[in-house]
């Protein structure tokens, strides 16, 4: 079985992070949102990746992910021309799928214990897809699955105001080649895209069995910069371990799990995991608080930040509390003149703050 990934899109609610960067390579716990997606494919025994990309962040995909040598797998680069729509990217994926069955994951979706059981259950199976499904709490947001007797999907709906079930598409569907069929068939939607779930609807009119299966675990998009703080919580909460290949100094201390990275030091500061610290980090005289992510080679000095993701290479000077903020790589952020408590931040790269 093959696996398409798709990392292509707009990603305007990460604006103005995604104005550089593609939202699938933006770190979690240190490591990019796709690379969690691609060691959860290979976790299922799937080898022969296909990566949809966008002309915009296509290259930067490439350059981080590569050919997928470090991985022991085979990674095939599928630009879209433009972001038309999910059922679109796998359309235009068609020349490298063929004809065989194949695994479709989100390239900007986390979720907690894999897929193997999925791919595995698939392969028994002799239904024309699977749909991965999660009970929500907001299912008028939602692309949402109405299901008939035992896991059989019966009807999909778009956003609907009056939801007849809670059960959301959450991005992981396995198709065989009745997709391109279905796809053929559809129409743009009012927003102008090819919908997977308007696909997955004709392949059901067309009379074959979809079939549903539930995510127990945690499921979660990293479309919006809320999203990407929640899962760089439920990852460091899961997946930290205490681990120092830097230097702390006799003053600092080092409260619950916390991974310092090779060549960074601590000096003078408090350090309360759970903390990711990449490469070349120097923190000095700092809080850092619970369910923080620290790119390579930031620098801190006198600041106090909790449940953040801060980016490569920024500068923090002389705050005291930085929450709930995404910074973006390259960023100065500095104290001026105000007095204010806390500042939360959602700056891009390249960025210039003065609080
Ligand atoms: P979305 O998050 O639905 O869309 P988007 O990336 O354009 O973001 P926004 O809504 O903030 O503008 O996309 C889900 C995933 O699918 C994401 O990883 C991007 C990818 N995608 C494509 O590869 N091609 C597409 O045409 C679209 C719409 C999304």
């Amino acid at each position: 079985m093959k696996a398409l990934i798709l990392s292509g899109g707009k990603g305007t609610r990460l604006r103005p992070l995604t104005h550089t960067t593609a939202k699938q390579l933006i770190p979690i716990a240190n490591k990019p949102i796709i690379y969690f997606v691609i060691e959860q494919i290979l976790g299922a025994g799937i080898t022969d990746i296909g990566v949809i990309i966008s002309p915009e962040t296509g290259e930067r995909v490439r350059a981080v992910v590569g050919d997928g040598e470090r991985w022991g797998c085979q990674i095939t680069y599928i630009i879209q021309q433009e972001p038309l729509g999910l059922a679109h990217a796998v359309k235009t994926a068609r020349g490298f799928l063929g004809r065989e069955p194949f695994l479709m994951f989100l390239g900007d979706n986390l979720i907690q214990g894999g897929v193997k059981h999925l791919v595995d259950s698939f392969e028994q199976s002799d239904s024309e897809a699977i749909i991965q499904l999660k009970e929500v709490e907001n299912p008028q947001q939602f692309g949402i699955a109405v299901l008939g007797e035992g896991d059989q999907i019966v009807r999909l709906i778009e956003k609907p105001p009056q939801p007849p079930s809670n059960l959301a598409l959450i991005g992981i569907y396995l198709f065989k080649s009745s997709i391109f069929t279905a796809i053929d068939q559809i129409s743009p939607s009012w927003r102008g895209e090819l919908e997977i779930t308007d696909a997955i609807q004709k392949v059901i009119d067309l009379g074959y069995r979809v079939e549903a299966r539930r995510q127990e675990g945690w499921w979660l998009d990293t479309g919006k910069k809320d999203d990407i703080l929640e899962a760089n919580r439920v990852v460091l909460d899961e997946y930290m371990r205490s681990i120092n290949k830097g230097y702390v100094d006799q003053t600092s201390k080092i409260i619950g799990r916390v991974e310092v990275g090779l060549n960074s030091k601590i000096i003078n500061s408090t350090v309360r995991g759970p903390v990711c610290i990449d490469e070349g980090v120097i923190i000095k005289d700092s809080f850092i608080g619970p369910f923080t992510t620290i790119g390579k080679n930031c620098c801190f000095e006198k600041i106090g930040v909790e449940h953040s993701v801060i980016l490569e290479n920024c500068h923090l000077y002389h705050v005291d509390r930085i929450e709930d903020s995404l910074i973006g790589y390259n960023t100065h952020v500095q104290k001026g003149s105000t007095q204010r408590q806390a500042i939360r931040l959602f700056v891009g790269d390249d960025s210039q703050v003065m609080v």
